[in-house]
């Protein structure tokens, strides 16, 4: 703050220099050139437009249950509830949406074979009567559904998204925005699947609350966007990315990626083993601390009215949870990556009490 709070896009700073070289040392694959913007939804319109730019075609592939983003571009792709896109259309032409792998309530059966068998067979029909790969910049993801209900796809998605990509010469975008920066227990939720996207979008806890957020890919993809092609005044400013770098020494020093993966461990046991006495929860299903509990009724349809009066009685008790999924009918429990033992039982305490008030 006292240094340089402030350079528009007129002088490169040394915050942006080295957050952008420690964004590259920790991201994927050859993922070494950094755009930086000031929010989420900023990052996902860059990405939209650098794919655009660099393949010279216009289609987008989103996911139903997907959430990019307020803005237009990012509105577009978004497909967790319309109440969203209410009063806002036309959006950006030339967006399709495809399922997204929800082994739990895939309509053609359960497992993970049928639940990938029913989404690419849907892509691929998708591909071949409504739009031409030829036709298509890119296919954007998140590695773990976010909003749309902490979806965690079957291993094989992934891999099976970046093959296809590959055979049709279609980029493939993982926005990273909520799955990223340690949340699942790794740097970025792709690195559990092995797949190196073509561009990642990434924001939210990046500079742990001051507004920054990135685009991420390769220079050979980068080096093809044309200077002034894209811009921001406040996009990666001096003071968020000394916070970005003072995140990233956080990480380091306090084992943060450890802790998430050991406590998401211990969360998602002790839900495993709440569910085996809970007929109400549904499913229990998460990476490292992102983690989402699916609540239902008897008939397995699902219910929203548990979840509001579940997350009413933690906050009565000082506990904040939030909601998520296209029914709203998930608890969606994102603790703290630094949450301590003390504090993660602190917080059973009061969500087990609260299931056995409500839904015992
Ligand atoms: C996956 C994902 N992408 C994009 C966004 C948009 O981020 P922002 O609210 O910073 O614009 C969000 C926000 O929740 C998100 O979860």
């Amino acid at each position: 703050m006292d240094k340089l709070v402030h350079t528009s896009v007129v002088a490169h700073h040394q915050p942006a220099i080295e957050l952008a070289e420690r964004i590259a040392a920790l991201a994927p694959g050859k993922l070494d050139k950094i755009f930086f913007a000031n929010s989420g939804a900023e990052a996902v319109e860059g990405a939209i437009k650098l794919a655009r730019y660099v393949t010279g075609k216009s289609a987008l592939i989103a996911f139903q249950g997907a959430f990019h983003g307020r803005t237009y571009g990012a509105l577009s792709l978004t497909a967790s509830k319309s109440y969203y896109r209410e009063r806002y259309e036309p959006f950006l032409p030339g967006v399709y949406h495809v399922p997204y792998p929800y082994a739990y309530r895939n309509p053609s059966g359960p497992g993970d074979e049928a639940t990938l068998d029913y989404v690419f067979d849907f892509i691929a029909q998708m591909l071949d009567t409504r739009v031409p790969p030829k036709n298509v910049a890119a296919f954007i993801v998140e590695p773990v559904l976010g909003e749309g209900g902490y979806v965690v796809p079957p291993a094989a998605f992934m891999p099976r998204l970046r093959e296809l990509c590959d055979e049709h010469g279609i980029l493939l975008i993982a926005d990273e925005v909520q799955s990223g920066y340690g949340r699942t227990g790794k740097m970025f939720a792709c690195e559990h699947t092995g797949v190196v996207p073509d561009i990642m979008t990434l924001a939210k806890s990046i500079a742990s609350g001051l507004p920054l957020s990135a685009v991420v890919a390769s220079s050979k993809l980068m080096d093809r966007w044309e200077p002034a092609a894209h811009g921001s005044t406040f996009g990666g400013n001096p003071v968020s990315c000394a916070a970005g770098i003072a995140t990233l020494d956080v990480f380091e020093r306090e084992g943060i990626l450890e802790n998430a993966r050991e406590k998401g461990e211990q969360l998602l046991g002790r839900l495993r083993e709440l569910q085996t006495r809970v007929g109400a929860i549904g499913d229990v299903r998460g990476l490292g601390l992102m983690i989402g509990v699916e609540l239902v009724e008897k008939n397995g349809k699902p219910d929203k009215h548990l979840q509001k009066h579940i997350r009413q009685i933690c906050l009565d008790s000082g506990l904040v949870i939030l909601s998520c999924g296209t029914e709203d009918n998930v608890l969606r429990l994102v603790p703290p990556l630094n949450i301590s033992e003390s504090e993660l039982n602190e917080g059973w305490e009061i969500l087990s009490a609260a299931f056995h008030e409500a839904a015992a």
